[in-house]
């Protein structure tokens, strides 16, 4: 008996951290900070379903959505903590950690459609960018997408000038910062949940962003027009902590790897969907005008952010920023 209990001790003391005795789950903390019913929200939710169906209630996926656990800056930070498992950050928040790879994606008009963004991720150049996540202790696990951002003011965004002097809420990507100022507008970076406020307070003029996003954070509602420029794209990489994530009993991992696997196949297939809802729920509110430009308001956009893609190559790298315009030229949906 005695040396039965010693057993147990020894064995408890090796447990690694996180991991569940049999009677208590492995719980993950999946914390993001957009609405329930977005595609990242949704994808969460599909995760946490699945996750628990195929390891049969071993693991518990808790998904904190609207910033409730953290802020954008934060939840990185409390990833690499460990204080959450696991996040979807958007492409262009992984520059402040010295990642900033992730920011080629926020080139404007790089992306002609969604079949062109698969070629990337689904490829050789987004499995090398999510190896870059190890040594920052994260594991990049998919990319999910999100859409394309739509611009929005108080005033009428049709031409470069028009978003000149005008301060622009930003995330924290020095692509979009150089984007705003290619147009002689003032980008601010701000947390995803203090937008809203700014909006209505009058800190910022306008914002970008996908309809889904605009549309569940009613941004629609304090800005007086929305223009339809599709001119950049919003997706996420999803990352687990890497201590946690290899500390995982191996069947474990692949149940949860399966369950990633179709909560991203889901969340990218319900994306479009979600967006052109968003787009037609804004338009339905009536409480912000649409603006679809014409060719040439959006060719002069166009050409005003075209020096990005030169101006940016010290940032992002000029290999990186040529190889995913290699691999993504002329490809059709
Ligand atoms: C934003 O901060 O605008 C978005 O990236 C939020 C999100 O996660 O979609």
């Amino acid at each position: 008996m005695r040396k039965l209990l010693i057993a147990a001790a020894a064995a408890a003391i090796f447990v690694a951290p996180g991991i569940a005795s049999a009677q208590s789950p492995i719980v993950i903390k999946f914390s993001h900070v957009v609405a329930p019913n977005t595609p990242k929200g949704k994808g969460a939710d599909k995760f946490k379903e699945l996750a628990e169906k195929y390891t049969n209630g071993k693991v518990k996926v808790e998904v904190y959505p609207n910033s409730t656990l953290y802020k954008d800056k934060e939840e990185l930070e409390a990833l690499q903590l460990g204080a959450v498992q696991m996040l979807a950050p958007s492409n262009s928040k992984f520059g402040p950690m010295g990642i900033k790879d992730f920011e080629v994606f926020d080139l404007p008009y790089l992306l002609p459609n969604k079949a062109a963004l698969r070629k990337v991720t689904d490829g050789p150049l987004g499995q090398a960018m999510l190896k870059k996540l190890e040594p920052k202790g994260m594991v990049g696990l998919a990319y999910w997408d999100n859409g394309f951002k739509q611009m929005s003011a108080n005033k009428p965004l049709r031409m470069p000038e028009d978003y000149k002097g005008l301060k622009f809420r930003i995330q924290s990507s020095k692509v979009l910062e150089a984007q705003f100022r290619a147009l002689g507008a003032i980008p601010q970076v701000m947390a995803f949940s203090e937008v809203y406020q700014a909006l209505q307070t009058g800190v910022v003029d306008g914002q970008e962003n996908t309809p889904s996003n605009m549309f569940t954070q009613k941004f629609h509602e304090v800005q007086k027009y929305t223009t339809q420029t599709n001119h950049g794209y919003i997706g996420y990489v999803v990352v687990v902590n890497k201590k946690f994530w290899d500390g995982l009993p191996a069947d474990v991992r692949g149940q949860l790897e399966k369950a990633m696997h179709e909560a991203t196949v889901y969340s990218n297939d319900i994306s479009e969907k979600e967006n052109a809802e968003g787009w037609d729920d804004i338009k339905k509110s009536g409480k912000t005008e649409i603006i679809i430009p014409t060719a040439a308001e959006n060719a002069a956009m166009r050409k005003a952010m075209e020096p990005l893609y030169t101006e940016m190559a010290g940032r992002v790298g000029k290999q990186l920023i040529d190889d995913v315009v290699k691999v993504t030229q002329g490809v059709t949906n």
